[in-house]
């Protein structure tokens, strides 16, 4: 511990766990999944999704929970200072940077994503959207408002900068108010919130039965059918497994860095095998019950297969933010319900949002002694200079660049270096002791060898596997318009710089440390 700083704990374990399920549940569980769902086979993907969760999900949770617990011990909320602990070479501080780098690179994108959500509650809360009836016209709404394009909805990106401006604030509020004053709280208001919004608009949307006769196709039924019929003949194919996997790693937060940080808040006393069960189960229930029913099936139901499939194929924001808000204009109080998938969008994001910023925190307040004011200001500072070429270069593709390396690429890879410190550089007897420490419910030995043999293979294939199929077009940017490659160089510019400057900052934590007193 710096100074004389108490580190801080979560106040309840009820507490805990939603903290974690917020940390989990985002945009992802309601926009992403059912998206990848319906594009990759369906009820068929469900089984490379639930192999890996088993193999992959809740092993690393278990994994991220321990190291956590293990670096609150010594005063580390930072997977730097935590992979020291693993391995007690110079290099172990870079690796486990890793875990703050990323989390800090995807809130830059994440927060703003999340400030669409709030916007586009109180859009549909006062109607403004309501006459924008067709697909078209909803994009070009949705275009305008992110400022791709100046139109007759929005002429300038000012609204949407308003709403980050107000997220970015909320969000900083929270975390300034720290882990227990903060963020558990929070956590207990929005995800009670959540799952009672999410029931609500799910048993909306399987009311809807067949919306218009004339349309005898268009039902509740087949919309449910999109997202749950296998198609078994897509099993062979690698990119199914692929989404599958990814899927897991992004709904679940796990090789983020995220994790970790949270569960360095825990006491010595509570458990890491029911947590980390609780947490994935929780996020599991969001994501195939309530996201796999409510956007898609409300989609098909009123527009039909063909039409939904032409949304989906737009990426999981046209689902959310184009089909969504023409359903709206369709039901009987269209504008309450609009609001309320809207808030519940906002909800599952704003708890992720926190998840993001905390390990950055962690840095500053744990490795370089920084008061929480401190710390509350640098990272806003941060976030809000470098979110600025996210959202003004939006059309020239500079999101989508961090979210391939950073959002995805790099959470494998962060993944395996893990997994392999943990259970091989460490060692897995010495890991497993941490696991089930305490743990409230028995974890069955077989996942000993699970960590240790089954998920760092899985990890390595899945690797190997992008690196050939999306890796080299993702680098030689093949498809990217030749007008946006300076703004594609100057994305990879920012991450480098970002990479490097948290590199100085983990050396000066490491050093501090080591003059200021002994383990
Ligand atoms: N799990 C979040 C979602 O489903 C996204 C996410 C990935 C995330 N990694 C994270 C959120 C780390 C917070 C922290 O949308
Ligand atoms: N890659 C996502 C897609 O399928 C887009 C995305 C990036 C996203 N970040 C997200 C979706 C966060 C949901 C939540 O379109």
């Amino acid at each position: 511990m710096q100074g004389n700083n108490r580190r801080e704990q979560w106040a309840t374990k009820i507490g805990l766990i939603l903290a974690l399920a917020g940390n989990a549940i985002g945009l992802g569980n309601f926009l992403r999944f059912p998206v990848q769902a319906a594009q990759n086979g369906g009820g068929a993907f469900m089984i490379p999704y639930f192999l890996a969760f088993i193999l992959m999900g809740i092993p690393l949770m278990w994994v991220e929970c321990a190291i956590g617990r293990m670096g609150g011990r010594y005063g580390h909320g930072h997977t730097a200072g935590m992979f020291e602990l693993l391995w007690q070479h110079p290099l172990a501080k870079y690796l486990g940077m890793l875990g703050i780098f990323i989390p800090f690179t995807v809130a830059l994108y994440y927060i703003y994503i999340n400030a669409w959500t709030l916007a586009y509650g109180y859009f549909s809360l006062i109607g403004d959207y309501f006459g924008v009836t067709s697909r078209e016209a909803m994009g070009a709404y949705l275009r305008g408002f992110q400022g791709v394009e100046s139109n007759q909805y929005f002429s300038t990106v000012t609204t949407s900068y308003t709403f980050f401006l107000i997220t970015l604030a909320i969000s900083m509020y929270i975390i300034y108010h720290g882990v227990s004053g903060g963020i558990e709280r929070l956590a207990k208001i929005a995800m009670p919130l959540l799952f009672l919004i999410g029931v609500a608009l799910m048993i909306r949307v399987l009311t809807f039965g067949t919306p218009d006769p004339n349309y005898p196709e268009h039902n509740v039924l087949n919309g449910l059918g999109f997202v749950w019929n296998p198609q078994p003949e897509r099993l062979p194919h690698a990119s199914l497994w692929l989404a599958a996997a990814g899927q897991i790693f992004f709904t679940l937060s796990i090789a983020t860095g995220a994790i970790p940080t949270y569960a360095s808040y825990m006491r010595e006393e509570d458990d890491v095998g029911l947590t980390g069960l609780s947490t994935a189960s929780l996020n599991e229930l969001a994501e195939v019950v309530l996201g796999g029913t409510i956007a898609i099936t409300a989609a098909v139901a009123f527009f039909g297969l063909a039409e939904t499939q032409a949304i989906a194929k737009g990426g999981a924001f046209n689902l959310g933010f184009q089909a969504l808000p023409m359903v709206f204009q369709k039901i009987p109080l269209g504008q309450l319900f609009g609001a309320l998938w809207f808030l519940l969008l906002f909800f599952a994001g704003i708890t992720s949002v926190v998840a993001l910023a905390q390990p950055v925190m962690a840095l500053f307040q744990d490795g370089l002694g920084w008061s929480r004011w401190h710390a509350t200001c640098g990272v806003l500072a941060a976030l809000f200079v470098l979110s600025q070429p996210v959202i003004f270069f939006l059309k020239h593709g500079f999101l989508d660049e961090l979210d391939f390396w950073v959002g995805s690429f790099a959470l494998v890879l962060f993944a395996l270096i893990e997994t392999i410190q943990f259970a091989w550089v460490f060692g897995m007897e010495r890991g497993w002791n941490e696991i089930v420490k305490g743990a409230a419910i028995p974890v069955p030995r077989l996942f000993f060898y699970v960590i240790k043999y089954i998920t760092p293979l899985f990890l390595v294939f899945i690797l190997v596997a992008w690196a050939i199929q999306d890796v080299p077009n993702k680098i030689f940017m093949v498809g990217v318009k030749p007008e946006d490659v300076p703004y594609v160089w100057a994305a990879r510019l920012m991450m480098v710089a970002i990479l490097v400057s948290f590199g100085f900052l983990v050396k000066i934590a490491s050093s501090k440390r080591e003059k200021g007193f002994q383990r």
